[in-house]
């Protein structure tokens, strides 16, 4: 992946994937995102990107990553054109090589793309090469990776730079989630001293956790001592019937509340990427609670895709 991401003096010109990215392109991401949340409100970046066009094509349904790059766009002075696919052409056929292609024609340069289809952003990536940027914003059950930059930086802006005394509990459906697959890699990336994922059985798979990921299927021993406890959704979308967990049985095994986090560190907290499922996955009170930084994630969000998006088509400039 490194190869599709950066080019041969090791800029980066699509973002595809976390895992592969060296750590210093990571790090450049976040501290550029800490410079751009300073001197935002100054109005110094308003024109850093007045000459470009951004393109969002989301073939999955998205508040979140879709808004925070609209809205990241237009801080940076970009145009955006949000391409619905429903419609769009390509409800009569036209595949997404073409689509591109003929916005690229008409002067789009960085295209946001979400999809189901695992490693597509890497397909486009590979067939346009330099000529455009592509940003992954989530591919199937692969990778979501600026969610994973917007946790790290939440969790920096928490707990400083260092991560190998932190301890984080990532619980839920972590058998269909390109967040704990991104967020799992990035965080081992920058040093985190342990990784635990918990969930019932058969949304537990063995892959994530073959890199010194720690698996557990009981949730109060899980939390012991964590410093960041991660609740996810499950993800209906991406499973058979079968699998489908009762919301009353997996609320009470797995879904995370003030009681249960006191297993945690005292101060632990508490993130979500969202969309969060009250009362299945997370109590509401806790979701609201001065231990969750649900918000501060959205928030930090736009400063990460800020950055991203500076850093890509910087590079694309001559
Ligand atoms: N976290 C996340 O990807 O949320 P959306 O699906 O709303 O973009």
């Amino acid at each position: 992946m490194t190869n599709l991401q950066l080019d041969d003096q090791g800029r980066l010109r699509h973002l595809l994937d976390v895992a592969g990215l060296p750590l210093a392109a990571t790090l450049q991401l976040l501290d550029r995102a800490e410079a751009i949340e300073r001197a935002s409100g100054q109005g110094g970046l308003a024109s850093a990107l007045s000459a470009s066009i951004v393109a969002t094509l989301f073939f999955e349904p998205s508040t979140r990553t879709r808004c925070s790059f609209h809205i990241a766009a237009s801080k940076l002075g970009a145009t955006v054109i949000d391409i619905q696919p429903s419609q769009s052409s390509a409800t009569k056929g036209e595949c997404l090589i073409d689509t591109v292609a003929n916005l690229h024609a008409m002067g789009c340069e960085a295209f946001v793309l979400r999809h189901s289809k695992n490693r597509i952003a890497a397909e486009m990536a590979a067939h346009f090469g330099f000529d455009l940027a592509i940003i992954n914003a989530g591919d199937g059950t692969n990778a979501h990776p600026t969610q994973a930059l917007l946790d790290a930086y939440t969790i920096r802006q928490r707990f400083g730079t260092d991560f190998s005394q932190l301890k984080i509990l990532i619980i839920g459906d972590i058998a269909h989630s390109r967040v704990a697959r991104s967020n799992i890699a990035l965080l081992t990336q920058l040093g985190m001293g342990e990784i635990r994922v918990c969930g019932p059985e058969n949304l537990l798979p063995r892959d994530l956790t073959a890199n010194g990921t720690h698996a557990c299927s009981r949730l109060e021993e899980a939390l012991s001592d964590v410093d960041i406890v991660m609740a996810l959704r499950l993800q209906k979308e991406r499973m058979h019937a079968a699998n489908i967990p009762d919301h009353a049985w997996y609320f009470s095994k797995y879904g995370l509340t003030e009681e249960k986090l006191r297993l945690a560190k005292p101060g632990a907290i508490v993130m979500h990427p969202g969309p969060m499922n009250r009362g299945v996955e997370i109590d509401s009170a806790l979701a609201d609670g001065p231990r969750s930084l649900i918000l501060e994630q959205a928030r930090n969000g736009v400063f990460v895709r800020m950055a991203v998006m500076q850093a890509l088509l910087a590079s694309h400039r001559p």
